[in-house]
């Protein structure tokens, strides 16, 4: 029987431990099996890979990144990183990074698996939406889009990995609150009144649930959502 995927936040990566050293090998196997994961000009070795895994787990330190893995037993199958923003202008949305699963485990819904969790986690933390960069020509669209994301921009000719190899840049984007604020805001300016209302009658009425979407299925907007919704 196929072992289960289980997928969680790893919260961070200790420099020579074992999850560091299983977050690289993944990471080299899969560019050098030509994976769109950030090393575009292979091979690439085990030592430059473990000095971008450093990286990585500075910017989980500094609470910059999410790094979310991908298990199957205890193997490490595959990972995703969410990398928020730094400035307060662009603080509601983060950025997906390096989604991959190993090569031998393709097809097996690992890439699935992170990429809806990933999503899950940014809209838990009150994300607006997500954006990821897609190297063009490797027929990924299309699993972003099934999965609820659409393209909003395209760099064409962006990457040049030989001569006459020239790529586009794809940047897609997902919604992970409702497609009508407007309609949202209102609602919550009815709890507030609710509330106040709440003063001079002895009971009154929880709105409806507000909800919004986060491309897989829909989630509860909790208290912290709704104050930064109606700031
Ligand atoms: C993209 C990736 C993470 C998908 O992982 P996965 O574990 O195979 O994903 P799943 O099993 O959940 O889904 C696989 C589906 O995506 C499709 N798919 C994924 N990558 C594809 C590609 N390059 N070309 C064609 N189809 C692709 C598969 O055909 C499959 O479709 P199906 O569900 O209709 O059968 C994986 O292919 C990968 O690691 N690629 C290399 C790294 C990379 O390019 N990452 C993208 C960064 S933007």
């Amino acid at each position: 029987m196929a072992s289960q995927i289980t997928v969680a936040d790893i919260g961070g990566i200790e420099p020579g431990s074992t999850l560091s050293t299983e977050i690289a090998r993944c990471w080299m196997d899969v560019a050098n099996a030509g994976g769109a994961v950030g090393f575009p000009f292979t091979p690439v070795a085990m030592p430059v890979v473990q000095e971008a895994v450093q990286a990585l787990a500075t910017d989980i330190d500094l609470g910059r990144r999410t790094v979310i893995a991908a298990r199957m037993g205890e193997e490490l199958v595959g990972w995703v990183s969410v990398r928020f923003n730094d400035s307060a202008l662009t603080a509601h949305w983060a950025k997906i990074e390096r989604l991959q699963s190993h090569p031998t485990r393709r097809g097996e819904g690992i890439g699935t698996a992170l990429l809806s969790h990933a999503v899950e986690h940014a809209a838990s933390l009150g994300l607006e939406h997500l954006v990821l960069a897609v190297r063009g020509g490797e027929h990924l669209e299309p699993f972003y889009e099934r999965h609820g994301w659409h393209e909003v921009g395209r760099h064409v000719g962006a990457l040049r990995f030989a001569d006459n190899d020239d790529r586009d840049e794809v940047l897609m984007k997902i919604t992970l609150r409702s497609e009508q604020p407007a309609r949202q805001r209102h609602e919550l300016r009815g709890f507030r009144v609710g509330v106040r209302w709440r003063r001079f009658k002895t009971k009154w009425t929880r709105p409806s649930r507000n909800r919004y979407q986060a491309g897989f299925g829909c989630h509860r907007l909790d208290n912290a959502d709704r104050g930064l919704l109606v700031q």
